[in-house]
């Protein structure tokens, strides 16, 4: 029986989030530059969304680049924003072809103007697709997104719109960035770090987290499978006891 196979297609996450690490690492060991592994990270970027829409996930996010990656030596910054315009450039019809959606998280604006010019783009031109959204997380950190949608709280507060007493976790969700998606059940992140480096703190409250040893160029199709079946064998209790899920399942 084929890992596939083996996946309970009745119990598939709705949403799977991706930290995808290691590209560097990737090509230092074959004596190459780093941005050698970006370029090879695009093929696995391919092979994980079909995966995904294959088995009826609905969300993917894909964690990108983040606000902290700005950090990083200016040329591999330049070369991952031109990985990034090329990308999706090309990727368009096979998003397309798939019914894929795409979208994005972060700090849009701070990405230079041809890679917003090219995202608005591929928006637009995938924006009727329904069989599965991908998300790019761009210039994001959850604490710039938490610390953005406490703004725009207190700014309805200050303007009579809201009452501080009816906040709640739902109002609050509704001011992140991905408040049109689902939290993610399950949280891949690979290349042997078990952090979350600032991704979707606020949505990964309840996640399954599942690291894998494998570097994110080499990261396919059965890697995907292998991170569902671990996630089918977890129990999820939110607070609640074995005993309560047991009988919840069997009722
Ligand atoms: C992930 O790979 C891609 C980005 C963060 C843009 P890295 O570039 O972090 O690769 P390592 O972790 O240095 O190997
Ligand atoms: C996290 O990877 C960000 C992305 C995958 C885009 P990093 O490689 O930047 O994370 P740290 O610095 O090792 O925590
Ligand atoms: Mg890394």
């Amino acid at each position: 029986m084929s890992l596939k196979e083996k996946i309970d297609i009745t119990r598939i996450p709705q949403h799977v989030a991706i930290i995808m690490d290691g590209n560097g690492r990737w090509a230092q060991q074959q004596g190459k530059l780093r941005v050698f592994g970006h370029h090879s990270g695009v093929s696995a970027v391919r092979a994980a969304s079909e995966a995904a829409a294959e088995l009826g996930i609905k969300y993917l996010t894909l964690y990108a680049f983040s606000t902290e990656n700005w950090n990083r030596p200016k040329q591999e910054v330049d070369d991952l924003m031109e990985l990034l315009v090329h990308t999706i450039h090309s990727e368009t019809a096979t998003l397309n072809k798939n019914d894929i959606r795409l979208a994005t998280i972060g700090n849009i604006n701070s990405l230079p103007v041809a890679c917003q010019k090219q995202l608005q783009e591929a928006i637009a031109n995938t924006a009727n697709n329904k069989r599965m959204t991908l998300v790019l997380a761009l210039s994001y950190s959850a604490r710039w997104e938490i610390v953005e949608a406490t703004k725009k709280i207190a700014q309805k507060v200050k303007d009579g719109n809201l009452e501080i007493s009816a906040i709640d976790a739902a109002i609050f969700s509704n001011e992140l960035s991905t408040a049109a998606f689902p939290d993610p059940e399950l949280l891949i992140r690979t290349s042997g770090e078990q952090r979350i480096s600032n991704f979707l703190l606020w949505q990964v409250a309840y996640a399954e987290l599942y690291f894998s040893e494998t570097l994110w160029p080499d990261f396919d199709k059965e890697e995907l499978y292998k991170a569902i079946l671990d996630y089918q064998g977890r129990e999820r209790r939110f607070g609640k006891t074995s005993a309560q899920i047991d009988t919840a399942e069997s009722s």
